[in-house]
């Protein structure tokens, strides 16, 4: 860590010049375990924070220009603009996301008084699904809050990236990503109501096993507007079910309630997406309950159905995701694997027994390559804290 702060500083340096009070931050990023596609319905989630991460480098002005840089896109080159009446600038590329929490952060009466300049580095791979711009806003809110002293909490710093994400960004994402990144916790996975934004840690002492994150290496693409649809189509089957039962999200409703009333969503489709929503929502209780009792074996089981649900009932999976999860799964000493993220590409998770660990990775990446034509690429993931100074 000392080096990569050093060799960053440096950089900054050669980018805005030396001097001044130069500090420096780390945002992670985060892998689900279980829960997908549940937050913006009102369901549990079960995320935790990731070693790996943004890391930013920043300097107050005294003008009120910002002047923004990042490592990963050195063609974008700096990036600058008036701290003043920030808009969505497509050209700005990937500085919209921090351009969008500055302005929810002032729109929220945390308005920056001076301009600044800021370098990014991120170690999470772009559109992987490990939420990357989740991670840069949650830094983002946390560079503000120490430069400028506000005085928010980690779940409003959560509350300010979505809505940066939702409003200025124009994905509408639930609470999950910003809020795994703002709470994260060595060792922990965090069980979120992401109702009532009740929340619990839960240690994540695996005795013997590892997390393995397997990258299909196959961006996204279409996901972000798939991803409104899916969202659209919830909503439409809670209101079709509203007619006829009293909910106010599918993450009210049990198995059972939603078995006698399913017939009233109107399309086949719609309620495959309800069913999903609903089964996952008490898969992910189901899971965590598990842990707590020190059943892997069933969490592991649990982690499959949830993939076989955003399969076949979301369909939010791919070829590539699909390919990468059957494969684990053949391999002695996996005990779970599914994708994570919102799908379309990105990433999938797997709990696999620590002696097995090479011989996934092998097992899989070769099954990815002679199907899919190119490389997965797999990485042992550690449980982090969250956003911080360094
Ligand atoms: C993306 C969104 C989250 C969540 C997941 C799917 O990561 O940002 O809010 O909806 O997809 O579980």
């Amino acid at each position: 860590m000392a080096e990569m702060i050093d060799s960053l500083r440096e950089a900054f340096a050669a980018q805005f010049g030396e001097g001044g009070d130069i500090r420096t931050y780390f945002a992670p990023g985060r892998v689900n375990l279980i829960g997908e596609h549940t937050d913006y319905n009102g369901g549990h989630v079960f995320p935790c924070a990731l070693t790996i991460g943004t890391y930013a480098v920043a300097r107050k002005r005294e003008d009120r220009m910002l002047r923004m840089y990042s490592e990963n896109f050195p063609n974008e080159g700096v990036i600058t603009c008036p701290l003043d009446g920030l808009t969505y600038r497509a050209e700005d590329a990937w500085a919209n996301y921090p351009k969008g929490v500055i302005r929810t952060a002032a729109d929220r009466g945390y308005a920056a008084d001076a301009g600044f300049d800021i370098l990014y580095y991120g170690t999470i791979p772009n559109s992987s699904g490990l939420s990357s711009s989740a991670s840069i806003e949650v830094l983002t809110g946390e560079v503000l809050r120490d430069l400028f002293g506000f005085d928010y909490d980690n779940i409003a710093n959560a509350k300010i990236g979505q809505e940066a994400e939702n409003s200025f960004i124009g994905v509408n994402c639930g609470i999950m990503d910003q809020f795994a990144i703002a709470m994260g916790r060595k060792d922990c996975a965090i069980f979120l109501d992401t109702a009532t934004l009740e929340y619990e840690y839960a240690p994540i002492a695996m005795d013997g096993a590892r997390i393995v994150i397997m990258n299909t290496n196959h961006k996204r693409g279409l996901g972000e507007s798939k991803y409104n649809e899916r969202r659209a189509e919830c909503e439409q089957a809670l209101a079709e079910l509203q007619s006829v039962v009293s909910v106010g999200s599918l993450g009210e409703l049990t198995e059972e309630m939603f078995e006698k009333c399913e017939s009233a969503i109107g399309s086949e489709v719609r309620r495959r997406r309800a069913r999903h929503a609903v089964t996952e929502n008490a898969r992910t209780i189901r899971a965590v309950a598990a842990l707590r009792d020190g059943d892997l074996a069933e969490f592991g089981r649990l982690m499959n159905a949830s993939h076989i649900s955003l399969r076949d009932d979301y369909e939010v999976t791919g070829h590539e995701l699909d390919t990468l999860v059957e494969a684990a799964w053949e391999v002695p000493g996996v005990i779970g694997a599914r994708m994570t993220g919102a799908g379309f590409g990105g990433c999938a998770v797997c709990i696999v027994r620590e002696e097995s660990v090479d011989a996934l990775i092998k097992a899989v990446c070769e099954r990815y390559e002679s199907k899919i034509g190119y490389p997965a690429t797999c990485y042992v993931a550690e449980i982090g804290d969250g956003p911080r100074r360094i």
